[in-house]
């Protein structure tokens, strides 16, 4: 893809980083050119260096979480964000705290651990604990803004913000942050439960997952949200499009809504399966789909606080 990386200023380049990264192994999917730039902060501190480093010198960057939910179409040459902040919950009543990057899997584990209920949903839900927070996401009829008490982020000016959450901030896989925001942790309000019974919870979750869900491909989860009244695997299912297969892209046989990497496909051919989904539910359904996935194209030059 066109775009050659900026050069960055040294106070950036003090961070820890890493260059040339291909996306194929920071996403789920597997697709994606490389990530010219790779910023993996380990402290808060660091990350607040990062956003104000961005701010002041005009640079786009973007935020990346466990690349569970991103599809990237293209080469990526502005600096990319990713959180190392370690992996330690703090457990204070009924609350569980965890940072950004901690694992969602992981997290839910670990409330299991606790004999803390009420993350079950989430065990079956990979990626990093920022990004579940800011896609708010769900499963089986749960989703994070019903536990979440507290979250701790930065804003795109690099400021330090905690709050609760409050009414009209997180809706159906969104919530009300911009691409230049980045989560720095969350707290989740649980309840007492035994650890037995939790894990049986997820036990049977991921089982459900298992069976109507692609386990053995790479995927992004869900590729479109669901439409209001609707369910988006069901309209394409309908279309005939399972199956639709082009090169190493394939509408998954098991579930419409997923399109599964059988190995080497290309960013070609993934945005073009997507398009061809798109416009033959249109076609038949008369529904627009929306992406539930983010979706990172190529991007031009463009002020800091209006990230791709
Ligand atoms: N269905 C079909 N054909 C298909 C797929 C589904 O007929 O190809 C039917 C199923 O038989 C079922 C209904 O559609 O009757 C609903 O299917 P499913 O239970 O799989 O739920 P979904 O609405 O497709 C949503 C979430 C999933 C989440 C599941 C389970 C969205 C976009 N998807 O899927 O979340 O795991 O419910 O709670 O909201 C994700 O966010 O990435 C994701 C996969």
């Amino acid at each position: 893809m066109k775009g050659m990386p900026r050069p960055l200023p040294d106070e950036l380049l003090q961070l820890p980083h890493r260059r040339e990264v291909p996306f194929a192994r920071l996403t789920t999917l597997g697709v994606g050119g490389l990530c010219h730039w790779l910023f993996e902060p380990t402290t808060e501190a660091e990350a607040q260096v990062f956003v104000r480093t961005c701010l002041r010198h005009d640079l786009p960057y973007r935020v990346l979480g466990g690349g569970s939910n991103l599809v990237v179409l293209g080469d990526v040459t502005e600096p990319v964000l990713r959180l190392r902040l370690g992996a330690k919950t703090e457990r204070r009543g009924l609350e569980l705290t965890a940072p950004a990057s901690y694992g969602h899997i992981a997290l839910a584990e670990a409330a299991a651990a606790e004999g803390l209920s009420g993350l079950e949903w989430a065990s079956g839900i990979p990626g990093s604990l920022g990004g579940a927070i800011r896609m708010n996401a769900g499963a089986y009829g749960c989703e994070w803004v019903q536990v979440l008490t507290r979250y701790r982020f930065l804003t795109p000016e690099g400021e330090l913000v905690e709050k609760v959450p409050e009414p009209g901030e997180f809706h159906y896989r969104g919530s009300w942050f911009t691409a230049a925001h980045v989560v720095l942790s969350a707290t989740a309000r649980l309840v007492q439960g035994d650890s037995e019974s939790i894990r049986a919870q997820m036990v049977d979750y991921r089982g459900r997952r298992g069976t109507s869900q692609p386990r053995s491909k790479r995927n992004a989860g869900c590729i479109f949200k669901n439409p209001p009244g609707q369910i988006a695997g069901q309209l394409i299912d309908a279309a005939g499009l399972k199956g639709l297969r082009l090169g190493d892209a394939e509408v998954s046989p098991e579930h419409g809504n997923f399109l599964v990497n059988h190995g080497h496909a290309t960013v070609e051919e993934f945005a073009e399966l997507m398009a061809q989904v798109r416009e033959r539910v249109r076609e038949i359904h008369g529904v627009e789909l929306e992406p539930e996935v983010e979706i990172w194209r190529e991007c031009c030059d463009r002020p800091a606080k209006r990230n791709c």
